[in-house]
């Protein structure tokens, strides 16, 4: 599969180093606003061909797929581009900034015959399937606490004045969106639906949450995820049931994965995988989905994505957080 990407910040460049350990991934084109930073990253990354204009790009006959990494806001006007050019779409997370967004991509992506997917790392790892297991072994569950809580450097720019995508409604960032985003895949991919959504956020002067906790309502427990880019949070997540408690590290990555027996105390170790390129199980399972044309899982991931997104938009609503494509 022959890709371009959107975006020259560190999170391409880690998207390009683990698909190269992928089947099948060739990088033939970058984009960047600047000429001078698309070479610079061609060069890096050994890309054929350079973009200054998207609507190029999206019209090359060399690319097959998209990834985009540009701030979120643009993420749909980026994806509509090159879904309407009849390439498919890996767009980071958070996927778009509203169900309206996505609704159309998906409608225009089905349109055209191609693919659109929401790069959510976590998901895709071996790991949350290692979770997913395990939760079988601790019988009915009666609480999760899952979050994703990091100060972010970009926040010092914030309390300096300045205005930094992620800390900005004008290209809907905040925390839960961002970082929150993470434990709320897992509590959807696990759990799936909630009957109830509560979020209290902690909105800041810029109009979008620097932290907050959400509680979904579940049939007979609630999980709780906490987010925060204003704050750091040291501890565990874990999930509580009758008969024992699984507890892990790192909601992005899901490790140090473990399960207490509440009966023995016996503390049962699962392995799980642990080192950075963990980007290339989303870009297998993509390209797997693609080239098998598995529409089945497609539509499982498309499911996840949409009630993901209507989770963070109601969470937005009952905190008065309006996006700036909104206003
Ligand atoms: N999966 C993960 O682990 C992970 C980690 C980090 C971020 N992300 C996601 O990746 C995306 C990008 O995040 P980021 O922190 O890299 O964002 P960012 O630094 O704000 O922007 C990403 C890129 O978009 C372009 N850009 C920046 N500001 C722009 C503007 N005002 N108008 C148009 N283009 C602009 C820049 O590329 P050029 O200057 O070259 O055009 C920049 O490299 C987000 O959706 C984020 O959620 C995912």
């Amino acid at each position: 599969m022959r890709f371009g990407t959107i975006g020259t910040s560190w999170i391409t460049s880690s998207f390009i180093d683990a698909s190269r350990k992928a089947t099948d991934f060739i990088l033939k084109a970058v984009y960047s606003r600047s000429e001078m930073k698309a070479k610079a990253f061609a060069e890096k990354h050994q890309a054929a061909f350079i973009y200054t204009e998207l609507e190029e790009m999206a019209k090359s006959e060399e690319i097959d797929c998209v990834y985009i990494a540009s701030p979120n806001s643009l993420h749909f006007e980026h994806a509509l581009l090159f879904l309407k050019n009849k390439k498919h779409v890996i767009c980071e997370k958070p996927i778009f900034s509203n169900m309206e967004e996505l609704k159309e991509a998906f409608q225009v992506a089905e349109e055209n015959g191609v693919y659109l997917f929401e790069a959510i790392r976590n998901l895709h790892s071996p790991n949350f399937k290692a979770l997913k297991n395990v939760i079988e072994k601790i019988g009915p569950v009666r609480a999760a606490n899952l979050h994703r809580s990091r100060y972010s450097s970009k926040y010092n720019e914030y309390l300096s004045g300045g205005r930094p995508n992620v800390f900005s409604p004008e290209f809907s960032g905040g925390a839960l969106t961002d970082l929150g985003i993470y434990p709320l895949y897992i509590s959807t991919g696990l759990f799936g639906n909630p009957t109830q959504i509560d979020y209290s956020a902690n909105v800041l002067d810029s109009g979008i949450d620097g932290s907050g906790t959400l509680t979904l309502g579940y049939d007979g427990f609630i999980s709780t995820i906490m987010c925060s880019k204003i704050s750091t949070s040291y501890i565990p997540c874990e999930i509580q049931g009758e008969k024992g408690t699984v507890v892990f590290e790192d909601a992005g990555t899901i490790k140090d994965l473990r399960w207490v027996d509440n009966e023995t105390g016996q503390v049962t170790l699962i392995e799980t995988y642990n080192m950075d390129d963990d980007m290339k199980f989303e870009i297998n399972n993509f390209m797997r989905i693609i080239s098998s044309n598995n529409k089945e899982e497609y539509q499982e991931l498309k499911e996840l994505s949409l009630l993901t997104l209507s989770i963070t938009e109601e969470a937005r609503r009952q905190n008065g957080i309006i996006y700036g494509c909104e206003r």
